[in-house]
């Protein structure tokens, strides 16, 4: 007997023999499908290389595939426990052809690998094909010479394969075994072929066809092949079991549950649980977290369905996060993303597990006292499920599965009236709040279609669903090139503008040449994704599938610059204390903005400090980690609470930079887009920091290539000073200061050089001859580029030269000119300064002049009237009155 991870290898083996390309398995969430929740079959991840639109990463393909089938088309939750075959998980083994080989050989691979290297018994194997393909019914007697009675003609669906509305199809031809006569059933299409004796092992998919909405639009490219063989199923043939979960695998994990709660082992509800450990792990590893929308919610309800299992089996403690290491031996080494993200699963499942188990025993008291009287066959009012579901957490699926082993139903129109109305009452609270208008168009939307799902923690392109297009305020069905329009789509990769970071830009296009331009994202009623565009070419239309692309250059900057606030958050908080709370922020793609309470401006050195702390975390390119934890346990972790915002359920809490002793560097609650690693930023520059209000300060900062710019900005400054003053970049500093003082002392000497110049000393030029004028002595002077200060002093040398006299001078500096007269004190009493300077101020155009009968001083426009100044002076001491 094989092991289930000896077949998985034995298959894929098989066909690499036989020149197929072994490709690892997808991850579960279909970013190629806005149709699908969950990737449900082995030919999801190919099916735009069967129609035709990406070209096939070789002409044959193998792959195991994880499929999980809850929620969407394939559903199979109700069913797990309940019959022998049923898994939310599991793995999809199938090799593919892209046009390259059809029926014939499809057929001969399946019949050589199940009949001579796995030695199936020929006559133990059955097969089907759709009523009409007469070729798949030859060639089925041509290679395997099946007899007539186990070759069986089928007309219904079963034989015609859809992976749902829309999507490549075609008839299909099935492979059953026989577990044999003494297991109840009959062969397919008989009446009682529901039984477990006959059980399909693998599914050949002549694949042919495209649909739409359910009918078939167009011929694919090339005919070509899906199969899928189940591996639990396959096991439980090569390993002699009845049903998936006696195979190595699944028993492994039940073992598990066994030991851990010592309950019996036989207990069905082990088996719920060891299928839901493995839904719930490789949802979580692939990025799906638990949350009351979308896929976060199927995973939720399977998860605590797995719980309210646990709790029968009298766990008293949180189980399922204690089975995660059996489930990592098992299968971590066909799937290395388990291993890698154990820590996540483990927390995510303890967190969830904790957090339900403190309202499931009330819940199933209510549950019981509701139905205590109730015979089989009743079934459980709305009203009581929906209070389950809303205080107490139950999915509307946990319920029906609690009443199910007791023949009990749940009225499920009762309960979709009373989710009705309390989603009315929500309405109206809103509308009472007094909120923006088009607030109705929103919860309009938001009822009909539900939240809009974002995908983009971990992609930036993806596909969607067209629920609805906005135009001028209400909703359009179309919109052609020129037009204005709102668009949201059933789920995107675009971050729509929250906890200040910046929406998303990019494009939406078809394959048929529909061209948006997507300018930004909003969040209207914080639920839906409302991308801006403006269609550019072709014609959108609501319903339409659309392929989303973030402009990822864009994110990465919204990305670098949203991890460095994180960082350097903490490392104000560092340097300046625990005072440091966020007060705004802005993160856009071009710099980020940061409003944080301290009394005053940082110091040059808080500065850098901050700045080469952030830098020395960037450089330890520490992993980025995002966990989901309830609000009071991310605070416990050591998470900034940040007051005056409202959390749901539960939130996500971003780890960032290198582990202290206490905890990870940064930690915070946070729902934006960050990098990957710290090293992703690439570099932090702050480069201005100033006030806001009274206790708020702002820094801003740039990373990564906006930092490099503005430092080679910087240095491209400084190169072009160095030159004009041609020295080194490095010696700018010392020479500037050189510079200024060789200023300050060539100014000194200047103006000692005037005054020497004005007094007729120094040895050089002589000063004027005083001049005769009424029998006075008179001094009058121009001197070019003395400043108006230096008047006085001259005037009052000059006073102590001439004994008695009168003296003027004017100071010409850049086109105006100042003018003093002096007057000596035996001649006050004839003479006035004031006077005479006013007729020296008049002549250069100015008005005024005063100071004391001795000294006074005055200024006007006109420097080129200088010397009429003087001789205006001299003029009017002319003039002056002789008194005796
Ligand atoms: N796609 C086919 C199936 O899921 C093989 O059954």
């Amino acid at each position: 007997m094989s092991s289930t991870n000896e077949i998985r290898r034995s298959f894929l083996d098989f066909f690499a023999r036989e020149g197929h390309r072994v490709v690892p398995s997808a991850p579960l969430v279909p970013y190629n499908d806005p149709t699908l929740m969950f990737v449900n079959a082995g030919m999801v991840p190919f099916k735009n290389v069967f129609t035709g639109l990406e070209t096939p990463p070789s002409p044959t393909a193998a792959s195991s595939q994880k499929c999980v089938r809850a929620g969407g088309k394939h559903n199979d939750l109700d069913n797990v426990g309940y019959t022998a075959r049923h898994l939310t998980f599991f793995e999809m083994m199938g090799n593919f052809s892209f046009g390259d080989y059809f029926k014939e050989q499809a057929i001969h691979h399946a019949w050589t690998l199940l009949t001579k290297d796995w030695g199936l018994p020929a006559e133990k194997l059955t097969a089907t094909v759709y009523h009409t393909d007469d070729e798949a019914y030859d060639l089925w007697k041509k290679i395997a010479g099946l007899p007539d009675e186990r070759l069986i003609r089928i007309a219904t669906k079963d034989n015609f394969w859809s992976m749902g509305d829309d999507g490549p199809c075609g008839p299909c031809s099935e492979i059953f075994f026989d577990h044999g006569a003494s297991i109840a059933g009959g062969p397919p299409g008989s009446p009682d072929e529901d039984g477990d004796r006959y059980v399909e092992i693998w599914n050949l998919v002549f694949m042919q066809f495209e649909q739409e909405a359910g009918t078939i639009v167009r011929d694919l490219p090339k005919p070509s092949i899906d199969t899928g063989m189940g591996l639990e199923r396959v096991s439980t043939v090569l390993q002699g079991v009845h049903t998936v979960f006696e195979t190595t695998t699944m028993r492994a994990l039940i073992e598990a549950s066994a030991d851990l709660t010592s309950a019996d082992p036989a207990s069905p509800s082990h088996k719920v649980i060891a299928d839901h450990l493995r839904s719930t792990s490789f949802l979580l590893a692939d990025g799906v977290l638990p949350s009351n929308e979308g896929r976060g919610y199927v995973l939720r309800r399977i998860m605590r369905r797995a719980m309210r299992h646990a709790h029968l089996l009298g766990a008293s403690e949180p189980l399922m996060h204690r089975l995660v290491p059996a489930l990592v031996t098992e299968m971590g080494q066909a799937y290395p993303e388990l291993g890698r993200a154990q820590p996540l699963i483990e927390e995510t499942l303890e967190r969830e597990e904790t957090q339900f188990r403190r309202t499931l025993a009330n819940g199933l008291r209510l549950l019981d006292e509701a139905t205590g009287g109730m015979g089989e066959g009743a079934s459980l009012d709305g009203e009581t499920a929906f209070k389950l579901y809303d205080t107490y957490g139950f999915p509307y699926d946990l319920t029906e599965d609690a009443l199910r082993s007791r023949g009990l139903t749940v009225d499920r129109e009762g309960f979709d009236a009373a989710m009705a109305r309390q989603k009315a009452a929500a309405r109206a609270a809103w509308k009472g709040s007094g909120q923006a208008a088009d607030g109705e168009l929103w919860f309009d939307i938001a009822e009909r279609e539900g939240a809009t799902e974002f995908t983009g923690y971990s992609a930036t392109e993806g596909e969607g669903r067209v629920v609805a297009l906005i135009k001028d305020g209400a909703e359009v069905s179309s919109a052609g090139a020129g037009d204005s329009v709102l668009v949201l789509t059933n789920q995107t990769p675009f971050y729509g503008e929250s906890g200040g970071q910046t929406g998303d830009a990019g494009t939406i296009t078809t394959p048929e040449g529909l061209r948006i331009a997507v300018t930004d994202t909003s969040k209207p009623l914080g639920r839906l994704h409302a991308h801006h565009a403006t269609v550019e070419a072709g014609t959108l239309k609501a319903g339409d599938t659309v392929h989303l692309w973030v402009d990822a250059e864009r994110r990465d900057r919204i990305r670098a610059n949203h991890s460095a606030t994180h960082l350097m958050h903490e490392a104000l908080r560092r340097r300046l204390g625990e005072h440091v709370t966020q007060k705004g922020s802005l993160v856009a793609e071009d710099r980020l903005r940061f409003d944080f309470s301290h009394p005053k401006p940082l110091t040059p050195e808080d500065i850098a400090a901050v700045e080469a702390e952030v830098n020395a975390e960037i450089r330890a390119n520490e992993t980025v980690s995002t966990r989901l934890m309830s609000p009071d346990d991310a605070i416990a972790a050591g998470a900034m609470a940040l007051f005056g915002e409202k959390y749901g359920d539960e939130v996500r809490v971003l780890s960032m930079g290198r582990a202290g002793e206490e905890r990870t560097y940064s930690v915070e609650l946070c729902g934006g887009t960050h990098v990957r690693a710290t090293g992703d930023i690439g570099l932090f520059r702050i480069v201005s920091e100033s006030a806001v209000s009274s206790g708020v300060r702002r820094i801003e900062a740039l990373t990564g290539e906006a930092a490099r710019e503005w430092l080679v900005a910087r240095e491209e400054a400084l190169k072009n000073a160095a030159a004009a003053i041609r020295v080194a970049p490095e010696e700018v500093p010392n020479r500037i200061a050189a510079l200024l003082d060789d200023r300050k002392r060539l100014e000194r000497e200047l103006a000692d050089a005037r005054k020497a110049l004005a007094l007729g000393g120094g040895g050089a030029k002589a000063g004027p001859a005083d001049e005769d004028v009424g029998g006075v002595k008179f001094s009058g002077q121009v001197i070019e580029g003395l400043e108006a200060k230096e008047l006085r002093g001259l005037l009052d040398e000059a006073k102590a030269r001439m004994g008695s006299g009168v003296a003027a001078i004017v100071a010409v500096n850049d086109g105006r000119a100042a003018i003093a007269a002096a007057v000596t004190d035996d001649l006050t009493s004839r003479y006035d300064a004031v006077a005479l300077v006013r007729a020296g101020v008049e002549a250069l155009g100015g008005k005024g002049g005063g100071g004391r009968p001795d000294m006074a001083q005055g200024g006007g426009p006109d420097a080129s009237k200088a010397d009429e100044a003087i001789a205006a002076v001299r003029r009017a001491l002319e003039s002056a009155p002789a008194t005796a």
